[in-house]
């Protein structure tokens, strides 16, 4: 009887996986960790965030107890925010709900903030050996090519096919060695350019190999183009303090921290008179304004930006009027102990503030 996909994919895994951290643990709360984090990095940029928020939090308890601002800080640099949100929110509710037992059932999973198909059947599967195949964008690519399924892997009738085809080969007697190694192929040999398919175990079976169109699969629709806004900072500071405020809101920086800035769709050439207004709202009559005329880019997974940014050195500042729009005067030291995004990052390394 011919070798099953499976059987074939789990002996190659043994012997050519990487050894990870997470791959040696069975605790659910150090998978559901690096999962989140392998969502939105690689392994190798991943592999210091896993070990230093293991480090910080090594257990929910630690999470649920931890004050959100503080979450924010230790996610610092990986960005998708509310992904950090939505951790600190599921430990409280596993913490609240569970007495901080993890569930062990993929609809129970399912259940907790932030945590969808993907992230349950990792769970369930590496932790708790359920069987529930797991199908994220490198799974996808190697069932594309396998099956040379023309259906776009960014579409809802593609993502529910290929649902149906991983559950197909899974192995129900080891999903958690099955997954993993699917995974690990997607990830070492069927990459998304070059694929390594003359050494691929699966290439007798791979139909897009076998038919010489590898490089036609994954099929991929068509997204429209990310919306482009442009974003003035004002680096307000007063002798040794420093403007900022907490993003609020739905977006994906709510509850970081900016420096005060205005706002437009498109691209925009700034006029003096707005950031002029801008200072009076925020209650500075008295100041003087040095803009920097460096264009900045930022690409965010929806949308461009174009960042720039001024100097102002506020003489008089009318703090209740600061205070009572949502803006505050922090020590020039203390701006590390704040979350901050990536563009913020850049906008404080650019205008030459220390923070570390
Ligand atoms: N990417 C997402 N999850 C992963 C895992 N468990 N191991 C390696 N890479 C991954």
């Amino acid at each position: 009887m011919p070798l099953l996909i499976s059987e074939k994919l789990v002996t190659w895994y043994l012997q050519a996986h990487r050894n990870l951290p997470w791959r040696k643990t069975k605790d659910p709360y150090k998978i559901w960790i690096s999962e989140v984090i392998l969502q939105q990095t690689r392994v190798e940029q991943g592999l210091p965030y896993y070990h230093s928020f293991i480090k910080k939090y090594p257990n929910v308890k630690s999470l649920a107890t931890a004050p959100l601002q503080k979450v924010l800080k230790q996610w610092q640099g990986l960005g998708y925010y509310s992904r950090a949100r939505n951790l600190h929110q599921a430990a409280k509710q596993i913490v609240e709900e569970n007495k901080g037992k993890f569930p062990t059932e993929f609809d129970d999973l399912l259940k907790l903030k932030g945590i969808g198909q993907y992230t349950a059947a990792a769970i369930a599967s590496f932790a708790f050996d359920k069987p529930q195949a797991v199908v994220d964008g490198n799974v996808m690519r190697v069932l594309s090519r396998l099956f040379a399924v023309s259906l776009p892997v960014n579409s809802t009738a593609g993502i529910n096919f290929f649902r149906k085809k991983a559950d197909a080969v899974l192995d129900m007697t080891k999903p958690s060695l099955h997954n993993q190694a699917m995974m690990e192929l997607g990830a070492l040999i069927c990459k998304p350019v070059n694929p390594l398919c003359v050494e691929c175990v699966l290439n007798k079976d791979c139909k897009a190999f076998q038919t010489g169109k590898v490089s036609r699969f994954p099929v991929k629709e068509k997204k429209s183009p990310p919306e482009v806004i442009s974003l003035h900072f004002l680096i307000i500071t007063k002798s040794d303090e420093l403007m900022i405020y907490q993003r609020n809101g739905k977006g994906i920086w709510k509850g970081l921290f900016e420096f005060p800035s205005l706002e437009k769709k498109g691209k925009v050439k700034w006029k003096a008179a707005e950031a002029r207004s801008k200072l009076l709202e925020i209650g500075i009559s008295k100041f003087s304004i040095k803009t920097n005329h460096d264009e900045i880019n930022h690409l965010l997974s929806h949308r461009t930006i174009w960042a720039s940014f001024s100097f102002v050195n506020a003489s008089q500042v009318n703090l209740k009027k600061a205070e009572s729009a949502g803006y505050k005067l922090i020590r020039k030291k203390d701006l590390k102990k704040y979350p901050i995004h990536r563009l913020m990052e850049k906008i404080v390394s650019l205008a030459g503030i220390e923070i570390n």
